[in-house]
């Protein structure tokens, strides 16, 4: 096929040759269990297991690995401090290119998160208690999951551009006792109020912790609570902090998702499989060789910066940068010059990124020095070929093979990704089956399709990186994943596979948008607007944006009597960014006079989703509706903006 791009392997040393794929690939799927024993070598193992998967999803039980025990703080950190003390593991680069950064060797690491350990234990926390983690992209935010790690704590990290409320619903759902934070963060230059932010969700109802652990980064004078809150530095700490002995299947993190229904899901990982796939999965995708500098672009906050930033390069013993910025301050170039200035090698990040740092040319590009780079990544929704073109040609100089890696915060790790050398890639497409990854893409009867076609995207058998649960509420868990097509499992999104076996991600096919690469329920957003005294009813969905991929759009109407203005229309925006946080921030709001409802009373999205798409040619059967003239009203509303 012309639309194909290859790239020979460069060297010896890559890590997988297309042949090699195949093999191990096809071992994966027919030999599981000696294929993830041996996967499992991976890690140390304080109790090497014996057992591979034992796993069914009808009833949903998964466990990997289940007799291993392990420490994955041990296998991040201790292991590499030991044999590589000098090496490098955090690159820090700070918001202000002109604030000094920092690097920290492994063995600078361990004593870090030796002292963080400590603090914790001093704060109360025990070996299984959920510890919340809501931090600035810096060095501590991933020195605490690391510190949870070593004393078995569950750490549950929550995104900076979440608001005090969702905060404050976090800590509630896991009964979250503990939170670290800093006293503040920018972005940009744009402070960020972190400290203000927790203590705000820890004066709400319901909201009650033991301990605040203080990071001091900015340096920003706030309230500290006697007995409540401490300073990190102003804790003693000993020189040692043992790695606690870790059944694979105890919880390693708890992260919060969105989902078509409802409050965000808490989705369980543990410790065995996880850790085998996030060091797996990053060797591989990214074909990593010692000593190269990783750089993903993502938050800690989301499952990106989890597997990427922390877990995946230092599982391998690499070079992780932490970036605590935005790509276009101080200017557009930022990114490139952080590369140049830390001799990347490996790059991942988001499609939106790259479309809004390719809209502002490409000398930000080619004034810097970028022949570090070898590989590139992008995650979180696909990447529209023109976008992907200039990634590989401008960013990469058609040097660096680029890996489109598609999956998500309950696959642990990658899933669907060509791999460096190995496959040829074709923009736009995710490429083929990670090993021991079995897709399937079923009709909506659940009827299993073959060959070239298009359908909903499931997955057959269970992969060591797999979401355990739904923190609290297995039954969740089993709704959302299990029920739709029961005995698989079922992504929430649709997918074509063409002649070759590539996987194309053509989206979500359930109410779930994604905006710059991030999930986003429209039931979350609805709930936040209809909040609002003067609003009767909210439908939200998502439309094209150049940049985010999708953006919010939301449909309005208002309580009897009540007129639209340009101080409601900022007061709801303002509403959904205190209920939701800043990452919710709708990009439309329509104020209508009612919604398209069937006779039955039900909304009609499918119509709603075309209005906002400007797409009118195709709003297929409208006589079903209860007031069929509604729809004039609500595209004439939709050209005027
Ligand atoms: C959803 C998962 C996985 C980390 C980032 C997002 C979409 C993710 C791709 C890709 C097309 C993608 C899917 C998926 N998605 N990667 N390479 N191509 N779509 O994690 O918030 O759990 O969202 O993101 O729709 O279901 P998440």
């Amino acid at each position: 096929m012309n639309d194909t791009v290859a790239h020979p392997a460069p060297q010896a040393s890559a890590n997988c040759t297309s042949d090699e794929y195949r093999t191990l690939y096809r071992r994966s799927i027919e030999e599981p269990d000696s294929f993830w024993l041996e996967q499992a070598q991976r890690l140390d193992w304080f109790t090497a297991p014996g057992k591979a998967g034992e796993w069914s999803y009808d009833p949903v039980d998964i466990a990997w690995y289940a007799d291993g025990t392990l420490n994955l703080c041990h296998n991040a950190v201790d292991r590499h401090a030991a044999s590589q003390p000098d090496a490098t593991a955090f690159i820090f680069e700070p918001d202000d290119p002109d604030a000094p950064g920092r690097t920290l060797s492994y063995r600078e690491l361990q004593a870090e998160t030796v002292r963080m350990a400590n603090a914790l234990k001093a704060l109360g926390v025990t070996k299984g208690d959920r510890v919340t983690i809501y931090m600035p992209m810096i060095v501590e935010g991933a020195v605490a999951m690391l510190a949870c790690a070593r004393i078995g704590a569950v750490h549950s990290v929550i995104f900076g551009g979440f608001s005090p409320e969702s905060i404050a619903g976090r800590l509630k759902d896991c009964d979250s006792r503990f939170v670290v934070t800093a006293d503040g963060g920018t972005r940009g230059a744009k402070p960020i109020p972190f400290k203000a932010n927790v203590d705000a969700a820890l004066a709400m109802d319901g909201v009650e912790v033991d301990g605040v652990l203080l990071v001091r980064h900015t340096g920003d004078d706030v309230p500290v609570v006697d007995g409540r809150d401490r300073w990190l530095h102003n804790l003693a700490s000993d020189d040692d902090c043992p790695c606690e002995d870790m059944a694979a299947e105890d919880p390693l993190f708890i992260l919060y998702t969105s989902g078509s229904t409802g409050k965000p899901k808490g989705v369980l990982h543990t410790t065995g499989g996880y850790g085998v796939w996030a060091a797996m999965t990053f060797q591989y995708t990214f074909d990593y060789q010692p000593g190269e500098v990783f750089w993903c672009s993502a938050d800690i906050g989301w499952v990106t910066g989890h597997s990427y930033v922390t877990y995946g390069p230092l599982l391998n013993g690499g070079t992780s940068v932490i970036f605590e910025g935005v790509p276009n301050y101080p200017d557009h170039g930022r990114f490139w010059d952080v590369i140049d200035r830390h001799e990347v090698s490996l790059f991942y990040t988001a499609p939106t990124a790259i479309r809004a740092l390719m809209r502002e040319g490409d000398h930000h590009v080619t004034s810097r020095d970028l022949s570090s780079l070898r590989v590139l990544g992008t995650v979180g929704e696909p990447i529209n070929p023109e976008a992907w073109r200039w990634y590989h040609e401008v960013v990469g100089s058609g040097r660096c093979p680029i890996v489109d890696t598609w999956w998500q915060t309950e696959t642990g790790g990658h899933m669907i990704t060509t791999l460096p050398y190995a496959h040829d890639m074709k923009p736009g497409s995710a490429g083929r089956p990670f090993f021991g990854v079995r897709p399937l893409l079923v009709d909506n009867e659940g009827e299993s399709l073959e060959g070239a076609v298009s359908g909903n995207l499931c997955i057959e058998a269970s992969w060591p990186g797999q979401a355990r649960t739904v923190y609290g509420d297995h039954d969740r868990f089993i709704e959302a994943y299990f029920s739709t097509f029961p005995g698989r499992y079922f992504t929430g999104d649709g997918c074509r596979r063409d002649e070759d076996g590539y996987y194309w991600i053509t989206g979500r096919v359930d109410d779930v948008i994604n905006v710059s690469g991030h999930r986003m329920g429209t039931a979350e957003v609805e709930s936040a607007l209809v909040l609002h005294p003067k609003v009767a009813e909210a439908a939200v969905v998502g439309y094209p944006h150049d940049i985010k991929g999708q953006g919010i759009y939301c449909y309005v109407t208002l309580m009897e009597g009540v007129e639209p203005s340009n101080e409601l229309y900022t007061d709801l925006r303002q509403q959904v960014r205190k209920e939701i946080g800043p990452v919710a921030t709708p990009d439309h709001l329509h104020f209508t006079a009612g919604l398209p409802k069937t006779r039955s009373g039900k909304i009609m999205r499918r119509i709603l989703r075309k209005i906002a798409e400007n797409d009118y040619g195709s709003l297929g059967d409208t006589s079903t509706l209860a007031d069929p003239s509604l729809v004039d009203a609500l595209i004439e509303g939709r050209q005027n903006r």
